[in-house]
């Protein structure tokens, strides 16, 4: 029999209908449309404004989509891994919560942190479940509520972050489709760069941390800035290499969305050209769990059975990687 492979066959998304522009920034901090726009790429972003809804809200409409994109019963799913940095509340899981209310009544699941990079970490898990031969259906989603944690009157993070959810399926594949390899890197150096300090086990919530306004995201961006575009770079052109590919070989970048810069540095990196770099950071921002699925979901026309797709992200901890996935249908 051939080996199996892990490969994505339906992806579905959501994004609150809110727009945060440039604009609307320009009156609530000291900032610009010129300076955001050429030091990130970002116009506008996208914010959940549903009174008591949390992440789960948008992970719950990204998988509906899914299902009904590809006419798949809940049922059918084995386990949902819910990969994201903003759970609807500590300990009790946000993923088993969407698996009961999108009906995946035969599924377990469990939530997965890695802060920007746990979408990209998710799909390294999903994929050795499906390589296992142990499960048949694991359904990703990558969902964040970014602006639950921003301070918006910080001008460092709330020009950066925005709110969003995208879902893939995977399914085994033996005619040498999907995930084909990975270069997964974590490095607690970057603990102090970019957190949030209160709410945790270390310094959990009291008037104190609220008044401080601890509870929100602390980043020093060019320290962050700095270490995303050498890894972000290095694990692309490694995994590239690793697997005999050049840059024609290579379809689609599909990087997470922090900044244009870092993403133009790592395709500089790959020496793939400007046209095969997946980008939608204009419209949602960073949006931390979700930029990979919002990138396919975006994309999904151009997308073409056996295409070669670099996907890329670096995110808090620190935390980056690179995986190296073959396209499985067409549209
Ligand atoms: O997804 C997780 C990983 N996160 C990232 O990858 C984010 C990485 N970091 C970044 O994307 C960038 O560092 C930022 C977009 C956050 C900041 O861009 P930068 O080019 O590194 O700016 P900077 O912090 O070096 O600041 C440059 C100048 C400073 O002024 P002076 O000291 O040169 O006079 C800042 O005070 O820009 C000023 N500045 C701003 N001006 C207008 C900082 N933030 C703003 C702002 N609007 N929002």
């Amino acid at each position: 029999m051939n080996k199996i492979t892990a490969a994505i066959t339906a992806i579905g998304s959501y994004v609150p209908d809110f727009v945060l522009s440039n604009q609307v920034l320009e009156t609530l901090v000291d900032t610009n449309d010129e300076w955001i726009t050429s030091r990130t790429g970002i116009k506008e972003r996208r914010l959940l404004k549903e009174e008591g809804q949390g992440t789960s809200f948008m992970a719950i409409k990204a998988a509906q989509n899914l299902l009904e994109k590809a006419n798949l019963n809940p049922k059918e799913i084995d386990l949902i891994i819910m990969a994201t940095a903003t759970p609807d509340m500590p300990v009790a899981s946000t993923g088993v919560y969407v698996a009961t209310q999108i009906g995946a009544t035969n599924a377990f699941a469990y939530d997965l942190q890695a802060a920007c990079s746990s979408f990209l970490f998710g799909m390294s898990t999903a994929s050795a479940y499906i390589q296992s031969g142990k499960y048949k259906k694991v359904l990703l989603i990558g969902a964040d509520k970014m602006s639950s944690i921003i301070d918006y009157t910080d001008r460092a993070t709330c020009i950066i972050f925005g709110d969003g959810a995208g879902a893939v399926l995977f399914e085994p594949n033996t005619d040498g489709l999907g995930l084909q390899d990975e270069i997964l890197k974590s490095d607690g150096i970057g603990r102090e760069f970019l957190k949030i300090d209160a709410g945790g086990s270390i310094l959990p919530a009291s008037e104190e941390t609220v008044k401080n306004k601890q509870h929100f995201v602390f980043q020093d961006g060019k320290t962050v800035f700095k270490y995303a575009v050498s890894g972000m770079a290095d694990v692309s052109e490694k995994i590239m290499e690793r697997n005999n590919l050049t840059h024609d070989d290579v379809n689609w970048l599909v990087a997470h969305q922090a900044n244009k810069r870092i993403i133009d540095a790592t395709a500089n990196r790959m020496g793939v050209e400007e046209s095969k770099v997946l980008i939608n950071i204009h419209r949602y921002g960073n949006t931390t769990s979700a930029t990979l699925p919002l990138l396919l979901c975006d994309f999904e026309d151009q997308l073409k059975k056996g295409d070669n797709l670099i996907f890329a992200a670096f995110g808090g901890g620190f935390t980056w990687g690179a995986i190296y996935l073959k396209w499985a249908y067409n549209k």
